[in-house]
């Protein structure tokens, strides 16, 4: 079931609009609570973010989809949620491996909630952190978009080391992915 979930999650950019339940959200944030966490020093605050009023200047800092020109959304198909991923530089001055790891526990239980959600580590951090009146110790890591989706994507072969995605003749977005066998390497690089 886990190993059926993680590979049919894809990452989702355009979305219905319909209002998440606050338990799901919560529940996301607490699956990234007991997650791994180098030392266990739990060093991560998160921002929920699912006003309506808020949501605008929360999406104005993100970049989607850098590598498909013009990509662009409808006021109709923006997220009605984020998760803001926070350092706190109190507990430790690096973050390590923790925000994606966050991260990946709050997708799949979204996914898992019926939720689309695309990681974003394209933002605007000076002007998230002013929106959002984030203090200073607090830095600003990943962003988190949530919501039922709108957009289908799939994983396809990857041909000519080309990892680029894009979208095919019916609107699917398709997502690249390496062969296992270039990848992986059992016990040695040793012939
Ligand atoms: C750390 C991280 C940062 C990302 N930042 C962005 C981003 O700023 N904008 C965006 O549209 N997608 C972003 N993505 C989503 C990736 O583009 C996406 O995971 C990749 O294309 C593979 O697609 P998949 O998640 O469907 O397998 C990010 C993903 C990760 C893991």
């Amino acid at each position: 079931m886990i190993y059926e979930s993680i590979i049919n999650r894809r990452t989702i950019r355009k979305f219905t609009q319909q209002r998440i339940p606050s338990e799901v959200l919560k529940k996301c944030v607490d699956a990234a609570r007991l997650s791994p966490s180098g030392m266990n020093r739990q060093p991560l605050k998160y921002i929920i973010i699912n006003d309506p009023k808020r949501l605008p200047s929360v999406f104005s800092t993100l970049t989607w989809a850098r590598n498909i020109p013009g990509y662009k959304h409808t006021p109709d198909e923006v997220p009605t949620a984020y998760i803001v991923i926070l350092l706190d530089t109190e507990i430790r001055k690096q973050a390590g491996n923790d925000p994606g790891i966050a991260a990946m526990s709050i997708s799949m239980v979204a996914h898992e909630a019926g939720l689309g959600s695309c990681m974003l580590g394209s933002v605007d951090r000076p002007r998230l952190q002013e929106n959002l009146m984030v203090p200073n110790h607090l830095q600003i890591v990943l962003v988190v978009a949530l919501d039922y989706p709108r957009e289908k994507s799939k994983a396809v072969e990857l041909k000519d080391n080309d990892t680029e995605y894009c979208f095919d003749a019916q609107g699917v977005l398709n997502v690249p992915k390496r062969d296992l066998d270039d990848i992986v390497v059992w016990n040695t690089f040793q012939t």
